[in-house]
């Protein structure tokens, strides 16, 4: 499938000097390199030689130093782009890939991905070099949302990221918005689950074995905010709140193990509310989950300043969930105790951990999988966002291509082709006289197709998701040559513009449902990206882009008769646009 996840995580902080770095692979090679690159005027680089005072008492860089590095740096890449002070609004889930140890250098480069009104999407690369070998090792990737606080209640508008000229700039630029909205679901995707984690009660309380309560990890550390710990107007830098947090959630996890637990990851979290100088942080943390090889630590931080406290209010400003492994030295122990709980909020929270972790799951399984095998992947109510996320970034990806080689061009009609390895993928380029909403009405509704594609024999749908923008559709057609008729179960994610500019997209990959098992008398088949990209010309026309990466299921469309399929390719193309054009007349008129 074309959602390479390694290559769009490679590309995943969006800044070119990225692949620069990784390829350096010797000191001599490092300086080649440095000496011959400079970086994007946008990006914001720090470098740090990591020293005892970063590390663990194993000669480990401290996850939170590294968490408060991260976000200083994503910060003032945040603040160079909005021009006045910004705050950290919520931070994706970040996996960390390699152990950093004393005298390597750290490296972490930022930049605005791009600008919605006033937030805006930073993506950080973290790297590590060995001084003695030069080799560059990934650290991690993050996304950071920050939101511009100015001084006073000015209200400020960011200005958009300067049109990205690098291809994967531009793919960064497309994603952010389509990761946007799995941030802004990230609740409500949480609360759904933990409707069905209720049903698991019995389950996931079968612990046994020596059990430990989950309340007996219970960790309380206080800080005061200090001006050091806060930008110049006083805020609190999200970072170094991470890092106390960190902090707690650490001694949480090593009283359950008795032992020195790794962090791996940090689950995707929101600052509900700023902090400032002067204010009392105070961090609870416990365990509330021990799985197979790694255990959650869940983090309430509270703050409150002299005043409140004597009214007795706290303010709840963060919460996050963070997860441990155990230490890889063989003498350690090398599975966590079973964990039960004695209080009903334990429970509560032991239950959360199993659905945070099934979201996690989702999210990585989803975004990030490079499927073998079957092309199709489950799609219901509790991964639709995620699916459709894969869906719009997988054609995002595709149309983002830059070798295509033209292959007919006729009046309004333009076809070429994409060949990479062993893929091929077509695009159809159609100028349509007919108003881009129109046309992104027409075409995300795939039962119309029938009315200008002959190789539509029926279309249904047969599933929908929360918004109208996720539908799925049985799609039956007929036999091709000596092949009987196949079906697809096609799921369409369609999205309007963020921005003046942005196309309309829709995109479809097939899926399987429930609700439609394999038929008789038909060969299920499989498309694994496909979509259409609506560009707005003038009022009353618009550019169209059909893009089709082939699989073995679109492919008996092709190899039967491969000299006639551009032919047939655009006389779809020609009927497609007189469809448009027609009803969208119709449309206007009535
Ligand atoms: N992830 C990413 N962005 C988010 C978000 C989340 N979980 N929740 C809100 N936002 C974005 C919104 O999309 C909106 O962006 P837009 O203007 O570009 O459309 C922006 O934040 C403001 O949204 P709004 O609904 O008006 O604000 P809110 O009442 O939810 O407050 C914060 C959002 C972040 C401003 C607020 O929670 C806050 O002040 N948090 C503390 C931030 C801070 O001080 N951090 C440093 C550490 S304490
Ligand atoms: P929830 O209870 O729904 O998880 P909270 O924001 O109240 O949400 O808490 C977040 C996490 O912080 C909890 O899951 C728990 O791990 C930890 N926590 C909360 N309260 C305490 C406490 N009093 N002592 C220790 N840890 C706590």
């Amino acid at each position: 499938m074309n959602l390479d996840c390694k290559s769009l995580h490679s590309t995943g902080a969006g800044d070119c000097g990225d692949q620069r770095a990784l390829r350096v692979r010797a000191p001599s090679r490092a300086r080649e390199e440095e000496e011959v690159t400079c970086p994007h005027p946008a990006d914001v680089e720090m470098c740090q030689s990591v020293l005892p005072c970063h590390a663990n008492d194993r000669g480990q860089l401290g996850a939170g130093q590294l968490l408060k590095w991260i976000d200083t740096t994503a910060c003032l890449a945040a603040e160079k782009h909005a021009g006045v002070p910004c705050v950290t609004a919520s931070v994706d889930d970040i996996q960390f890939e390699e152990t950093v140890r004393v005298g390597q250098i750290i490296n972490i480069k930022a930049k605005v991905n791009r600008a919605f009104n006033t937030s805006m999407e930073v993506g950080i690369r973290v790297s590590v070099q060995d001084v003695l070998t030069g080799v560059l090792k990934r650290v991690c990737v993050a996304y950071s949302t920050f939101v511009v606080k100015p001084a006073g209640s000015t209200k400020v508008r960011l200005e958009p990221v300067e049109a990205p000229g690098a291809a994967e700039e531009q793919l960064e630029h497309s994603l952010a918005s389509e990761r946007r909205r799995l941030r802004l679901y990230n609740e409500e995707a949480f609360s759904r689950l933990m409707q069905d984690c209720h049903l698991l009660t019995g389950v996931s309380n079968g612990n046994c074995g020596a059990l430990k309560s989950t309340e007996s990890t219970k960790v309380e550390s206080i800080e005061l905010v200090l001006p050091p710990h806060a930008n110049h107007h006083g805020n609190t830098f999200g970072g170094q709140i991470m890092a106390w947090m960190e902090n707690a959630a650490t001694v949480a996890a090593s009283r359950l193990c008795g032992s020195y637990p790794t962090l791996k990851s940090v689950d995707m979290f929101k600052f509900r509310g700023p902090s400032t100088v002067g204010d009392r942080l105070v961090f609870k943390a416990m365990v509330n989950n021990a799985f197979q090889k790694s255990v959650e630590v869940g983090v309430r931080v509270e703050a409150y300043n002299c005043a409140e406290w004597k009214q007795g209010g706290v303010r709840h400003i963060n919460s996050a969930f963070l997860l441990y492994s155990l230490s890889a030295e063989p003498q350690r122990t090398q599975a966590f105790p079973d964990v039960t709980f004695t209080t009903k909020d334990g429970e509560r929270r032991y239950l959360a951990a199993i659905a945070r972790k099934r979201i996690r799951l989702a999210r990585k399984h989803i975004l990030s999988s490079k499927e073998e095998g079957s092309l199709s992947v489950p799609w219901d109510k509790s991964n639709q966002v995620y699916l459709g996320y894969n869906n719009v970034a997988a054609l995002t990806v595709l149309a983002g291509k830059q070798e295509w080689e033209m292959n007919s061009v006729q009046p309004k009609v333009r076809i070429s082709m994409n060949e990479e390895q062993d893929t091929l993928s077509v695009k159809v380029e159609m100028d349509v006289e007919a108003p881009a909403g129109h046309v992104f009405a027409l075409l995300s509704d795939l039962r119309l197709r029938r009315s200008w594609d002959k190789h539509y024999s029926s279309c249904e749908e047969v599933e929908f998701g929360d918004d109208a923008d996720e539908r799925v559709y049985h799609i039956k057609c007929p036999p091709i040559n000596a092949d009987g008729a196949r079906d697809f179960v096609i799921l369409l994610s369609r999205r309007r513009p963020c921005k003046e500019g942005d196309p309309y997209i829709i995109a479809l990959r097939s899926v399987t449902v429930t609700a439609v098992p394999p038929q008789v008398g038909f060969t299920r088949s499989e498309a694994m990206c496909a979509g259409f990209l609506i560009y707005h010309d003038s009022p009353g026309s618009c550019k169209v882009s059909y893009y089709n990466q082939v699989t073995s299921g679109v492919l008996p469309y092709i190899a039967g008769n491969l000299a006639g399929w551009s032919q047939s390719l655009e006389e779809t193309a020609a009927s497609c646009i007189a469809f448009l054009e027609k009803v969208s007349v119709k449309t206007t008129t009535l």
